[in-house]
């Protein structure tokens, strides 16, 4: 399997309905392919963490950076190998940390902009944070982080997706 991270920034304001309907979407489609992931948004930047089989996501990869409601889709980390997934619970699932206080509960530091554009693009940075928002989503939510079997990769609720 491989791991992809990577980063993009929307090219316009959109509601977070729109954001959840593309979450609900990609949960399905990445579902056919036995991929899953996790991505956070704040301040219109996403970041997004796709696993799977190799030629599964690099060709889902294709069509997200195709998309022409964002741009800058740099990749942070593309790791090959990989021999357990670590964002398995969802086939997608989107956290909206745009919101002080959950930016707080799952990051710790006090704002969701300190310098949250600049450092989004350090892979370490990235990664770690897509990590926390997993962890904290799959804790917020009752749902393991390790599910293995039917309970891997399933399309979230909209309780999933956690905004406040
Ligand atoms: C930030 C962002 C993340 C996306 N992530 C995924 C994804 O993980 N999987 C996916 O199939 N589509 C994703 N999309 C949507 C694709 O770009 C594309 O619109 C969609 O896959 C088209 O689906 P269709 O070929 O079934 O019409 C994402 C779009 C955006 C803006």
């Amino acid at each position: 399997m491989i791991m992809y991270a990577f980063r993009s920034e929307l090219k316009s304001i959109m509601s977070y309905t729109v954001m959840q309907d593309i979450c609900l979407l990609s949960a399905r489609n990445n579902k056919k392919w036995n991929v899953t992931g996790y991505m956070v948004e704040c301040g219109g930047v996403f970041l997004q963490a796709l696993e799977g089989p190799e030629e599964a996501v690099t060709s889902i990869f294709r069509k997200v950076a195709d998309d022409p409601r964002h741009h800058h889709v740099d990749v942070l980390l593309s790791t090959d190998g990989v021999a357990r997934r670590q964002f398995g619970a969802w086939a997608m699932n989107l956290m909206f940390l745009d919101d002080p206080l959950l930016w707080r509960r799952v990051v710790g530091s006090l704002s969701p902009y300190d310098d949250f554009l600049r450092r989004s693009q350090d892979p370490i940075f990235a990664l770690g944070l897509l990590s926390l928002a997993y962890q904290f989503a799959c804790s917020a939510t009752s749902v393991d982080p390790a599910a293995t079997g039917l309970k891997r990769g399933r399309v979230p609720r909209k309780r999933h997706m956690l905004r406040t």
